[in-house]
């Protein structure tokens, strides 16, 4: 509501007791172990039940809506896409401050709750099916891990996919293309299927520039009076909205960045602590495209989204940036490097662990611009009440 001050501990407080009699009720994982209700079920409400008992411990999946009710207005929580193996490895270590190796020590002053991404890219880049088991294997290697796992961009086919997976804790879907009317009737159908399991859905309104997976997108910001009844609408639990930026590398050529009054128009309009969702979010950061380009590659000149805006955004109501992009750049640039200074070498390997090390670093470094970083034990704690 216009005007109203935000009572954050309060929200809180109320927020978990919600989720967690809910989630007790419906346990939106059932197929995690069909076997167990007192195991597996609780376990992703209650870290200590899973320490506790003879089952090995495992990192927590939890639902986006749960992570924001943490975040709200205090930081913002990185949503990173992932495609492989090299990737997600890096990705648990950087957000648990493990730098060099899965055994380091976790650094709570670091470590941070996330959100792995999922494209339909990436689940047909391989098989969806890889992508699952090696987040699987992730909770086991990384038990102190908490975060969500988040389909981006959904069709509603493919958010129906997930929904029923069993698996995913949180999907997007994307019908920001549509008109008004069409988009909250589409999000409202995916909304009552999620919920019915628990699972938390973040919809669209308003276009990115650029490109959006297979869609081309002109500028179109969200309007705030729209985002307000489109909320009430379709009961969605977050909101993406476009502010300014757009997806890739090539966003802003000259002077223009995210739109923070219109951010702030959007918090005043949607209901009390209602999260918001930043798209295209990287960087773009001209260290990495100088490496690049310095190793062989042809970027033209760029820049994206200042890191020190994600605070001032997180301070607004945006409780998920996503990030993608940046770790493409740095992905490239390890390899370009790897394979110049070592022109004789043609084991993946090398550049694989060099890549691994350099992405956890970079995630540590984006969680700390986020300011999610250090903030997994407050999570966990409040996770336990
Ligand atoms: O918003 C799009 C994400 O960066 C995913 O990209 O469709 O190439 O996997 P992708
Ligand atoms: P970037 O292209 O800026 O990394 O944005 C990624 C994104 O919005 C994924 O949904
Ligand atoms: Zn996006």
């Amino acid at each position: 509501m216009a005007g109203e001050s935000h009572d954050i501990q309060g929200y809180i407080a109320a927020h978990f007791c919600r989720i967690s009699s809910f989630v007790i009720r419906i346990s939106p994982f059932p197929s995690l172990d069909p076997g167990s209700l007192a195991g597996p079920r609780i376990k992703y409400l209650d870290f200590d039940v899973s320490y506790g008992s003879n089952e090995k411990a495992k990192g927590m999946i939890v639902t986006t809506k749960q992570l924001f009710a943490h975040a709200y207005s205090r930081y913002a929580v990185g949503a990173y896409n992932i495609n492989n193996l090299e990737q997600t490895v890096g990705l648990f270590r950087g957000n648990l401050g493990k730098s060099d190796s899965n055994s380091d020590a976790t650094k709570p002053a670091v470590s941070a709750p996330f959100i792995i991404q999922i494209s339909r890219g990436a689940r047909s880049y391989s098989d969806k099916r890889f992508l699952e088991a090696m987040i699987r294997a992730a909770e086991d290697v990384f038990p102190e891990s908490i975060f969500a796992v988040h389909l981006d961009h959904g069709t509603e086919d493919v958010c129906y996919d997930c929904i029923g997976s069993g698996f995913y804790s949180s999907v997007m879907i994307d019908a920001s293309h549509e008109k008004f009317e069409k988009n909250v009737e589409i999000t409202k159908r995916v909304v009552d299927r999620a919920h019915d399991k628990g699972i938390s859905v973040e919809a669209e309104l308003g276009q990115l520039g650029g490109v959006e997976e297979d869609i081309m997108g002109s500028e179109c910001l969200t309007e705030p009076d729209q985002a307000a009844e489109f909320v009430a609408k379709t009961g969605c639990d977050s909101l993406a909205v476009a502010i300014g930026t757009s997806h890739g590398a090539y966003k802003f050529s000259g002077g223009q960045g995210l739109r923070m009054d219109r951010i702030a128009e959007i918090q005043k309009i949607l209901p009390k602590c209602f999260p918001m969702v930043m798209h295209g979010s990287s960087s773009v950061p001209k260290e990495w495209v100088d490496r690049i380009n310095a190793a062989g590659g042809k970027m033209p000149a760029t820049s994206g989204v200042n890191e020190n805006q994600y605070l001032p955004a997180a301070q607004l109501g945006v409780c998920k940036v996503n990030i993608d992009t940046d770790g493409r750049l740095v992905w490239c640039a390890i390899h370009r490097e790897a394979f110049r200074d070592d022109p004789a070498n043609f084991d993946l390997r090398p550049p694989g662990k060099v890549f691994i090390k350099a992405y956890a670093d970079y995630i540590a470094h984006k969680n700390s611009k986020l300011g999610s970083g250090g903030q997994l034990e407050s999570l966990r704690a409040c996770l336990k009440k």
